[in-house]
């Protein structure tokens, strides 16, 4: 159903991209999107995560070899359903989670388990193989195995093998049901688009506990401008905005964000990031939604400074309702 999924075959790796425009890409527009949080909180608590990180190994150990404390896991998935011009709609699921029976609840709490299972969800979205996006895939699998997967080309060897069924006894990670639908794997370098103004592209870097790229949304949503939706951001907010300025047709006009921004992810901002926060009231974004490792103290910063951040409903375990938390939905359009 999108351009950039069209093709035979279980696994390919993906090249086809829109022709620049005047040197910026159009990816075409769309009337809406509403983005729900089906869970945002990656783990329950930040100072058990930053001790199993530490026991293991440090922040550059692999996540698939540290031995993160059973319990501890909750996991970042997102619905998004878009509204295209001729009023059709489709949605589709960014991430998975990190614990299946915990995800399987949030799922089935949010009817998207129904969703799943009626093929009303379009395709699985993977932005990075980081345990609390990743691991809780079963939770998807065991409603709906044939699901086609987009991941970023960097996956690595160990996710890869996780999607087909695997466990990593030390680490506590384990998928019992086979991925047995079509795997797309976008690949760096350009603008892959995925339907009329829904894009993707990947961002090739290395990121913290041993896993390399991720992959990010943009929607050009009609009369409104640019929404940028993220996973983690670990790119950076700058260079995430800074891409769809310089590279999408309507760049100019940024208007909407949703998703984690890696400002304070364990509980404080770090120390880099204060740059960041003031850096993000430049880009003229009419709402922000940000929420999972942006943090609580950075969604309060950027309060403290004005921004227009949309608040949620504190409820179904997010801490706060200063953002858009568990169950809390967003509409850009
Ligand atoms: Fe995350
Ligand atoms: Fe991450």
């Amino acid at each position: 159903m999108t351009d950039a999924t069209a093709g035979a075959g279980r696994t390919q790796a993906v090249r086809s991209r829109p022709a620049p425009v005047g040197g910026r890409v159009d990816i075409g527009t769309c009337r809406r999107v509403t983005v729900t949080a089906v869970s945002e909180r990656g783990w329950r608590d930040d100072a058990a995560l930053l001790a199993d990180m530490r026991a293991s190994g440090g922040p550059d150990t692999s996540q698939w070899l540290a031995r993160w404390r059973p319990g501890n896991g909750a996991g970042s998935s997102t619905l998004v359903q878009v509204e295209a011009l001729d009023g059709s709609r489709f949605a589709f699921l960014i991430d998975t989670g990190w614990d299946p029976a915990y995800m399987a609840g949030r799922y089935r709490d949010l009817g998207v388990d129904r969703m799943l299972r009626d093929g009303e969800v379009a395709f699985l979205y993977l932005t990075h193989e980081h345990l609390d996006h990743l691991w809780g895939v079963e939770a998807v699998l065991s409603v709906r195995p044939d699901i086609e997967i987009l991941s970023p080309s960097t996956f690595g060897p160990e996710a890869d093998r996780f999607l087909d069924g695997a466990e990593y006894p030390e680490a506590g990670a384990r998928n019992r049901v086979p991925h047995t639908g079509r795997r797309v794997r976008l690949e760096p370098g350009g603008v892959h688009r995925l339907a009329p103004g829904v894009a993707s592209v990947t961002f090739d870097l290395p990121i913290l506990l041993g896993i390399e790229g991720e992959q990010s949304l943009f929607f050009h949503v009609a009369d409104r401008g640019i929404v940028c939706v993220t996973g983690c951001c670990h790119q950076t907010i700058t260079r995430f905005a800074d891409y769809a300025r310089e590279n999408l047709a309507g760049g100019e006009r940024l208007y909407g964000l949703y998703g984690g921004l890696h400002l304070a992810p364990f509980g404080e901002i770090e120390p880099d990031k204060e740059e960041l926060i003031e850096a993000l009231g430049s880009y003229g974004f009419q709402k922000i939604a940000a929420n999972h490792c942006t943090g609580l103290p950075a969604v309060e910063r950027m309060l403290a400074l004005g921004y227009p951040v949309v608040r949620g409903s504190g409820r179904a375990g997010s801490r706060s309702d200063l953002y858009v938390g568990n169950g809390d939905s967003v509409t850009f359009g």
